[in-house]
């Protein structure tokens, strides 16, 4: 079983010219809502990817109408939400710029998605088959928590250390690192990951080996268009190439990979497909504006497409 223990929020999303800086405002012709919260948007990719019935999300929404229609929309992907919990806190909302080039810029207002307790997973989930997907969007302490069970339980964690907060500290990375089985970071998440632990290095490529090696993972950094690398604690390196792509909007895409390749680890195919699969699915994410709305289906995924 995939497990997702993390964020749900809703994002409004407006394209705008150009992404403002501090103390400026642009126009917008109109927003659009959409599904999002990495934790949910790793579970629909994940889902998408490995079949209904095969990922649980764990986490919690407001008692209003954003956290129905969150639900909602897990359940229609084939997620099962018996462990979505109910708090007092508003749904988490996103709110989404994405410029002429399809980057984008995300302000979080976190809501319910802070009060996401590792209490709230029963014992009977921790199995030896279980892949437990982690996102930086809930409480620290509590995405750790579930890690810490699932490595008791001979599971396995895939981290993704995203967003990194403003201020990670040695503590925190030293922590997740030692916890963690594979580590999702992209090239300036590498970076500010190595850097708290008191590294140095000179790039997304030095970072990612170091991370491996102090923490005995493996290590896989997206990094758009230049595809994703994997570094082993070895050093062994893998690479998977991007799929050639014109974006339409990014938001999302490093979530769609995070799910995608938790799909192809619990199916335990060679590392090397797990990385082909994330990357083919996140170019096709970026295809389509919204987080969620081009994650692909199993059989749009060429690598895949003979075992739909
Ligand atoms: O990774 C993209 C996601 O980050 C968005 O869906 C938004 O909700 C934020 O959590």
């Amino acid at each position: 079983m995939i497990l997702v223990f993390g964020s749900l929020n809703i994002d409004l999303v407006a394209q705008v010219p150009v992404i403002p800086g501090p103390g400026r405002t642009v126009l917008a012709p109109s927003y659009q809502t959409h599904f999002g919260g990495k934790g949910a948007n790793q579970a629909v990719a994940a889902a998408r990817i490995a079949g209904a019935g095969r990922v649980r999300m764990a986490g919690r929404v407001g008692r209003d109408g954003f956290g129905d229609s969150a639900i909602e929309n897990l359940r229609t992907n084939g997620v099962d939400t018996a462990l979505v919990v109910r708090a007092d806190e508003p749904t988490g909302c996103a709110f989404i710029t994405v410029d002429q080039a399809g980057e984008n810029a995300i302000t979080v207002a976190s809501g319910a998605n802070m009060a996401a307790r590792a209490a709230d997973l029963p014992a009977a989930l921790f199995r030896p088959d279980t892949v437990l997907v982690l996102q930086m969007e809930v409480p620290f302490a509590e995405a750790l928590e579930a890690a810490r069970r699932t490595n008791s339980a001979s599971g396995t964690v895939i981290w993704n250390l995203a967003p990194v907060p403003e201020k990670i500290t040695r503590e925190t990375v030293t922590e997740l690192l030692a916890v963690t089985d594979y580590l999702l970071v992209n090239e300036h998440e590498a970076v500010d990951a190595a850097t708290a632990i008191g590294l140095a290095p000179s790039d997304y490529e030095t970072a990612s080996a170091d991370l491996a090696k102090a923490g005995d993972l493996t290590c896989i950094v997206t990094a758009g268009a230049q595809g994703a690398l994997a570094v082993a604690a070895t050093g062994t390196r893998l690479r998977a190439p991007a799929p050639r792509i014109t974006p339409v909007d990014t938001t999302g895409a490093g979530d769609t990979f995070a799910g995608a390749f938790a799909a192809m680890i619990h199916e335990k195919v060679p590392l090397q497909i797990a990385l082909q699969v994330g990357c083919e699915a996140a170019a096709q994410k970026c295809l389509k504006s919204g987080a969620q709305t081009g994650m692909p289906m199993r059989g749009a995924i060429a690598a895949l497409a003979q075992t739909a």
